[in-house]
């Protein structure tokens, strides 16, 4: 091959090597200018340019659309929404009640938070009380903010004397699985009797105004239920005892502990724990216990909460 002609393959080979860097370049600003775009646009870049790390960022992606993400940018990021929202009794429709209060007491756990919005006890007991939902069966929630009208009376059934002192009305459901649990209780040798069940608004009046003339109203409030208040009315609570034991030492008895463990496998709840004194409104009360069925007794047992915890999230959210 002739010198001229390889100079000429070589100025060739020149240009397509000048001609593909050159390309090359322009494709990766093109596609850098993209991305850019793309980024600038993207929720994800936002929500970290407004102050979310990218951990928050996926907490938030999970329960968030579009939509509920892009809201988020209007207001100041707050690092207690994701918190929030990885809080197992967490209700979104709540979501601004929970930062309300939050910002008024700093100091509360979250998971206390969610307690108290969901169930009302942070407002003041009694304000607003809804009508008690009676579709709800034996699933109905009477608390301080639920009540019963003064007319209303469940169909009930005498509880015999071999499992109570005095007369006592139960549902036809709560006796049948109470007698399940006097039973089983009485074969592990320990013996639970009923000693308060259905009250009518009448009766726990009485008891009611009883109390507030003894001790005044505050101290009433504390542990008896306002007329119209009680679950009693119901006919599906029971107050238990072990004989021999009161109300103030029925803690210590065998038979409190027997229920402890073994209440919820007949339907049974212990409605008012010493712990959720802030939740239910209650002093802790060692003998009152609440029918709802072995499958939900079952759930609170095993979550360790309240029936107006229960309900707040599993049936009313
Ligand atoms: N002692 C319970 C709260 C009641 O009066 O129903
Ligand atoms: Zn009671």
């Amino acid at each position: 091959m002739s010198l001229r002609l390889k100079d000429s393959v070589r100025k060739k080979l020149y240009m397509i090597i000048v001609i593909a860097i050159l390309a090359f370049i322009g494709l990766f600003s093109i596609k850098s200018i993209v991305t850019m775009i793309k980024q600038k646009t993207n929720i994800e870049y936002k929500l970290e340019h407004h102050g979310y790390s990218t951990k928050e960022i996926k907490i938030l992606k999970r329960n968030y659309n579009k939509k509920e993400l892009t809201k988020l940018l209007d207001k100041e990021a707050d690092k207690n929404i994701p918190l929030l929202i990885e809080e197992k009794y967490y209700i979104a429709k709540n979501l601004d009640k929970y930062l309300d209060y939050l910002k008024a007491n700093p100091n509360t756990p979250v998971s206390k938070v969610i307690s108290y919005i969901n169930t009302r006890a942070n407002e003041k007991w009694y304000t607003d009380p809804k009508e008690a939902d009676l579709s709800k069966g034996k699933l109905l929630l009477v608390n301080k903010f639920n009540k019963l009208n003064e007319d209303y009376t469940p169909e009930l059934v005498n509880v015999s004397n071999w499992y109570a002192y005095g007369e006592n009305k139960l549902t036809q459901e709560a006796y049948e699985a109470f007698i399940q649990m006097f039973n089983g209780a009485k074969d592990s040798g320990t013996k639970i009797v009923a000693t308060s069940c259905y009250r009518s608004y009448e009766n726990q009046k009485r008891i009611y105004d009883k109390d507030v003339y003894k001790y005044g109203e505050e101290i009433a409030d504390e542990s008896v239920a306002k007329p119209g208040f009680s679950e009693h009315q119901t006919g599906l609570a029971i107050d238990l005892l072990e004989p021999g034991y009161n109300l103030n030492n029925f803690h210590e008895s065998t038979a409190y502990s027997w229920l402890l463990d073994n209440a919820h496998k007949y339907g049974f709840i212990l409605r008012y724990p010493s712990d959720k004194e802030d939740i239910t409104g209650y002093s802790y009360e060692s003998w009152h216990f609440r029918y709802v069925g072995v499958e939900v007794a079952t759930k609170i047992h095993n979550e360790n909460i309240t029936y107006d915890e229960y309900y707040a999230y599993y049936l009313n959210k």
